[in-house]
């Protein structure tokens, strides 16, 4: 299949011509991958089993890993679900559109070929101009996980998008580089309780502050025990993986970049190729080693937007391991550290 890519200069000026093509391929059951404020999706029609079964194959994902439906617009939520229970309806006025994704009882017209076989369906409503026109456009629910092979980092780049799906979807919307970088945040307000099931760039604070108490799904805690079975089916598998070996440094700044040097000499000395991940605060402190900076420890947000590239150039470069530092879990650093602990498999050096 030849994928077209098309791009859109002036995503403050979209016009509806630029995105019909697209929504026509949504609407004919075909894959188009377009940017919103977090990672690119790859977008289907979340009404269409065939269509969500064509994600699964182009992404190589397991088919219990269910999507989120896409909207644009809160009369879209609707005819998706049962009922909006009053924490829900809260959230979406506090933060839709935007980086947060809701877990609802899911009505007869989801199919569960969108769920995973789940009653529940996940929605988010996002507010990047191209996806939230592109939505609007479809007339129909866009299921889009993220547009990387399974298992790669989230692209955040159409750069990105083209290396893991060129040839295996209809189009490519090219955005330009999105805004956040990480993946939108997921809370299930389906029980009594709000739950946190993945942690993103709406935090802990911000969803309490509008809602009181939010439990945390215990499988966010650590490295998978057998017997704890996350609520979003996704996090139990090794996402956001590097080739290379990835191992997380946490301490005082110093013991970090000591301990860090310590184990580039060991690791170049057995001649391998090795990768280091600092910050702008610590860059010149690292002479070996290929040495890749990944934002401003004072400045979260750099963190956040650069951390899927930073990953996805060290697989480009062939090293064999990395060594990053490690970062505090307040606010946008929980998203921050789910993601690169997980990349790291759980394996984190303490000094
Ligand atoms: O920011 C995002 O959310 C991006 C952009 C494209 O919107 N999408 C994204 O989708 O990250 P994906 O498929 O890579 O991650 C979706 C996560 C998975 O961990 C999945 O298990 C979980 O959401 N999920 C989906 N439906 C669910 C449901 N009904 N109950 C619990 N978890 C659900
Ligand atoms: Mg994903």
């Amino acid at each position: 299949m030849e994928t077209k890519v098309i791009r859109i200069e002036d995503t403050d000026h979209i016009k509806d011509e630029e995105l019909r093509e697209a929504a026509q391929i949504l609407r004919a059951g075909g894959l188009v991958a377009f940017p919103t404020e977090t990672v690119y999706g790859l977008g289907a029609n979340a009404l269409d089993e065939e269509a969500a079964k064509k994600i699964y194959a182009a992404k190589g994902r397991p088919s219990d890993n269910p999507l989120i439906a896409h909207i644009s617009c809160m009369k879209e939520l609707e005819p998706l679900v049962t009922e909006i229970p009053e924490a829900g309806r809260r959230l979406a006025e506090a933060y839709w559109p935007g980086p947060l994704t809701m877990v609802f009882p899911k009505s007869e017209k989801v199919p569960y070929g969108t769920t995973g076989g789940l009653d529940t369906v996940a929605v988010r409503m996002p507010s990047d101009p191209v996806a939230n026109r592109l939505i609007a456009l479809a007339g129909v629910p866009v299921a889009a996980p993220s547009a990387n092979t399974s298992g790669r980092p989230s692209p955040t780049m159409a750069e990105h998008v083209y290396q893991d799906m060129n040839g295996r979807i209809e189009m490519i919307i090219d955005g330009g580089p999105v805004g956040i970088g990480l993946e939108s945040t997921i809370v299930d307000v389906s029980g009594e309780v709000p739950t946190l099931l993945r942690p993103g760039a709406v935090t802990m604070e911000m969803l309490e502050e509008t809602v009181g108490h939010v439990e945390i799904d215990p499988a966010l805690q650590g490295p998978l025990r057998a017997d704890v079975r996350p609520k979003a089916p996704g996090m139990k598998y090794r996402h956001y993986a590097p080739k290379a070996v990835l191992t997380l440094v946490e301490g005082e700044t110093e013991a970090v970049i000591a301990e860090m040097n310590r184990l580039v000499k060991e690791h170049l000395d057995a001649g391998e190729r090795v990768g280091v991940i600092c910050t702008e605060e610590t860059r010149g402190r690292y002479p070996e080693g290929v040495l890749r900076c990944i934002g401003e420890r004072s400045h979260e947000e750099t963190i956040a937007h650069n951390l899927f590239a930073v990953l996805r150039e060290f697989d480009d470069l062939q090293v064999d391991c990395i060594f990053s530092e490690s970062f505090s879990k307040d606010h946008l650093g929980q998203a921050i550290m789910n993601r690169l602990t997980k990349a790291a498999g759980y394996h984190i050096i303490k000094v």
